[in-house]
């Protein structure tokens, strides 16, 4: 009899793919109906009264900034700049690009631009603009042909270091008591330079150039403020070693909330089940480790898991990721794709709660070091075989004296997205003053008032740290950019291609099943 035909066991197996074919559909339209809805299509339209009103000889510098993901929308309406900026500069309505200085464009909507577009237009800075990997970039809109994007672009706003606007999603800071004892007692001296800003040139023929200086020396000051108040000594420069001895004697012992010195408490949020980097793999044989325990929390959570740790909080009230994250040893913060420098929130907002440590799997060891808080995570590659990592796990969690070595990094550094050289100048007001640059340098005479504001708008940059990389001083020209060389997943990444839907079918059924 069929009923007998199938033993329990084949049953089983059945049952799971039909529940996986359903489920899968059902995430797939959802996929596909949330990305519809975020499109809305631009009209293409000049808009000439603009164009006729434009009053040439006090020039504003324009700006679009071209993106549909997120369902953002940053139009004419928008305020973004601070009052100063306002005078000089305005942000257009994304329709409007092709009427703009410069245009920001998020990687999702290269593909509503014509082809012929960039050639007619050779004048206006273009910048490249992506916060997913550079694997993840291309697949969302079906790009196959990256050397389409070569030559297009003047600046690039990545993950990359080398991109000209860095994106961060948070930085770190000398804590002001820290740099304080080290000037007080061990006469250490970490202040920043005070630029000076006496040297102002007023009355001259042009409304132009005094409005500028006079708003470019107030900025000067403002942003000096900004900076000396939120990083009284450097923002994302460790302490020098020698300083960090020194200070041992005054630091104060933290203790360490202890659990379980025989099970490793693990937490992990995710919401991305298939990944490039295959982290689910990694999760899956560091959790068969005994004594090891994970809690998956997210949407891949199986609705058959519960939480060894009991949730004190209601999912989406404030702080509670980080209420929740505190009550664990250890957090993974694994990346979905292994990319050049792809260091994402995962580390920089979930990871650096201060309580949980945070392993890392995603970019190279030696670019945490570059970019991240020192010493404030454990990365994978450090391990031969998730053995390994498994039993420095439990050293860590026997010896508080080992444990706490990782959160030092809290008595001498904060966090937060203020920190970050991006929001300290944000992207309109940079592209404000570049626009403002190029004018200036294009200017064929040449009086003190124009050096003046040339030299106080690189000030303003290399004041904050934020270094332009694509961008000449000199010629206030850029590099050519070859996005293909610089933000490409051949290139800059080791991880597998997507997987197909069979793949997709077989890693629910095999790995997240044994998940849980
Ligand atoms: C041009 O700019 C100057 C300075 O802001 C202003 O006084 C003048 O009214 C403007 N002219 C037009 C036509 O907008
Ligand atoms: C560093 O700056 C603080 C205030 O900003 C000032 O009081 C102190 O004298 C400065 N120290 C040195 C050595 O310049
Ligand atoms: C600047 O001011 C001085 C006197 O204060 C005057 O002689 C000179 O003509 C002015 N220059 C311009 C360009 O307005
Ligand atoms: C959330 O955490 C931040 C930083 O730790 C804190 O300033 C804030 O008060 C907290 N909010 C709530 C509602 O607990
Ligand atoms: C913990 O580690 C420290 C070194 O950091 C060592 O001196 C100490 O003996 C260890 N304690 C135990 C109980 O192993
Ligand atoms: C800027 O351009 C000048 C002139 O072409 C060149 O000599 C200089 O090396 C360039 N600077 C950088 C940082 O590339
Ligand atoms: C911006 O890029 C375009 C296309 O590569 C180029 O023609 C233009 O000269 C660049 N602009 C500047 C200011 O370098």
């Amino acid at each position: 009899m069929i009923r007998n035909f199938l033993c329990l066991k084949q049953k089983r197996t059945l049952f799971l793919l039909i529940i996986s074919l359903i489920i899968f559909f059902f995430y797939y339209n959802i996929h596909l109906k949330s990305q519809q809805q975020q499109l809305f299509i631009p009209r293409l339209r000049i808009n000439h009264e603009k164009l006729l009103n434009q009053n040439l000889t006090f020039k504003k510098v324009s700006i679009a900034y071209y993106t549909t993901s997120y369902l953002i929308r940053t139009d004419s309406h928008t305020k973004i700049f601070n009052k100063n900026l306002e005078e000089i500069c305005e942000i257009l309505d994304p329709e409007d690009y092709p009427l703009a200085d410069s245009v920001f464009v998020n990687i999702v909507d290269f593909t509503r631009f014509p082809k012929s577009y960039r050639h007619l237009h050779q004048s206006q800075l273009w910048i490249f603009h992506s916060e997913e990997s550079p694997r993840n970039s291309y697949r969302t809109v079906n790009m196959k042909n990256i050397v389409e994007l070569d030559d297009w672009f003047n600046l690039t706003s990545t993950f990359r270091p080398e991109s000209d606007f860095h994106i961060k999603y948070r930085g770190y800071r000398i804590k002001p008591n820290i740099g304080k004892l080290l000037q007080v007692k061990l006469n250490i001296n970490l202040n920043q330079t005070i630029y000076s800003t006496s040297d102002i040139f007023h009355n001259t023929s042009s409304i132009y150039l005094n409005t500028l200086s006079s708003i470019l020396h107030r900025e000067l000051l403002n942003r000096q403020n900004v900076l000396l108040n939120i990083c009284p000594y450097t923002c994302n420069q460790p302490l020098p070693s020698h300083a960090i001895q020194a200070l041992q004697p005054y630091l104060n012992e933290i203790k360490p909330k202890v659990l379980n010195r025989n099970i490793v408490y693990i937490a992990w949020f995710v919401s991305n089940c298939d990944t490039h980097s295959r982290r689910e793999d990694y999760v899956n044989k560091l959790r068969s480790q005994k004594g090891i325990h994970i809690d998956i929390y997210g949407n891949c959570k199986s609705m058959y898991h519960s939480h060894i740790i009991p949730i004190q909080c209601q999912k989406g009230t404030p702080n509670c990721t980080e209420k929740t994250i505190s009550n664990y040893r250890f957090y993974l913060s694994f990346e979905n794709s292994k990319c050049d420098t792809y260091i994402t929130e995962k580390y920089w907002i979930q990871g650096t709660n201060g309580y949980a440590i945070p392993i890392v799997l995603g970019a190279k060891k030696e670019q945490y070091e570059r970019i991240v808080v020192p010493n404030s995570y454990i990365h994978v590659d450090d391990f031969l075989t998730v053995e390994d990592l498994a039993n420095e796990l439990h050293r860590l969690n026997q010896n508080d004296t080992e444990f706490m070595k990782y959160l030092q990094w809290t008595q001498l550094y904060d966090v937060s997205v203020d920190y970050s050289p991006a929001s300290i100048i944000d992207m309109h007001s940079t592209l404000c003053f570049l626009g403002h640059y190029q004018y200036l340098h294009s200017m064929k005479e040449e009086n003190q008032q124009i050096t003046y504001g040339m030299k106080t708008i690189r000030n303003i940059f290399h004041m904050t740290n934020m270094h332009l990389s694509n961008f000449n001083w000199t010629t206030a020209k850029t590099n050519l950019i070859r996005i293909s060389q610089f933000y490409n997943p051949t290139v800059n990444c080791w991880d597998m291609d997507y997987p197909s839907i069979l793949k997709q079918i077989y890693n629910h059924l095999f790995t997240w099943w044994k998940l849980f």
